[in-house]
């Protein structure tokens, strides 16, 4: 069981209620959290959200951020309709689709998916990564709304992230497309592995995906198909072989298919 601890006290207000479901004693800073024994931190300050451990410390802490930083940069530069993701999940033909990201993790693919015009719900069974995502959310739209940037704040609102176990969690809706990047890849010794891995390696650790279940309710709730991302060189999803693959340099979407996209 992980120990885990919040310094919240500069946190902005209109936030700070996204970490009331969350069970963790409050601490005054990151030393006295550690002389607690917290495995984690979660630092609040102003309208951000990091996720530090005991192992790395405060200063590499992890942050979603959907409004600076790399997510950015993709909003501006990113690769569009004629990436991989695009192609495998069918936002090349249709960017209107609705999607349920089966396993939200920092959320990247799914605002990948809402950016290019998706409509898309996101699970998140880790209940210190849902409250990383939703402040993350709820932040830059915030921050968007104040800067009046009208194509961001619809991005975000065509996104919501819930706390839920995909695998248990029977959908009562079907969507379009179902997305599942199931596990961040084997931590590799040779590899260096950056220090966001690291954090998130640890705090999911103990996690062992059901494949069958998860594979049973995802393709359950796709109306036109599956999409499972994949290690390039990994073994099929819960030994089901894909009628189609998009393969990249590193990774590779399998893609079950029951029916055409919608036109
Ligand atoms: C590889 S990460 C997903 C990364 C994500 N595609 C992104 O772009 O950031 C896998 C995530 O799925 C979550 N997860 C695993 N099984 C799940 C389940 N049954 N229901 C919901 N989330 C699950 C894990 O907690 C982890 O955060």
């Amino acid at each position: 069981m992980k120990r885990i601890g919040q310094i919240s006290s500069q946190a902005s207000a209109s936030l700070k209620a996204q970490l009331t479901p969350l069970s963790c004693s409050t601490f005054p800073n990151f030393e006295t959290a550690m002389e607690f024994g917290c495995d984690f931190v979660l630092l609040a300050e102003g309208n951000r959200l990091r996720l530090a451990n005991s192992e790395l410390g405060e200063k590499a802490a992890l942050e979603i951020d959907f409004f600076e930083g790399s997510l950015r940069h993709r909003r501006h530069f990113g690769g569009g309709r004629n990436q991989d993701l695009a192609k495998a999940v069918g936002l090349n033909r249709n960017p209107k689709i609705s999607i349920l990201d089966a396993t939200a993790g920092l959320g990247r693919d799914s605002f990948v998916m809402a950016l290019i015009g998706a409509t898309l719900k996101a699970n998140e069974k880790n209940e210190v990564l849902v409250t990383l995502l939703q402040w993350a959310h709820l932040s830059a739209l915030e921050k968007a709304q104040a800067d009046q940037d009208r194509e961001l704040v619809e991005v975000l609102e065509r996104m919501r992230f819930r706390h839920r176990d995909t695998a248990l969690d029977h959908e009562s809706d079907q969507f379009d497309v179902v997305y599942l990047d199931p596990m961040f890849p084997e931590r590799q010794k040779t590899a260096k592995v950056k220090k966001e891995m690291q954090i998130l390696h640890q705090l999911l650790c103990e996690d062992q995906a059901d494949e069958e279940s998860l594979f049973a309710v995802c393709i359950a709730a796709a109306r036109s198909r599956l999409v499972i991302k994949r290690p390039l060189r990994a073994p099929a999803f819960a030994d089901r072989s894909p009628q189609h693959q998009v393969r990249g340099k590193t990774v590779r979407y399998d893609l079950y298919v029951k029916q055409a996209l919608p036109e």
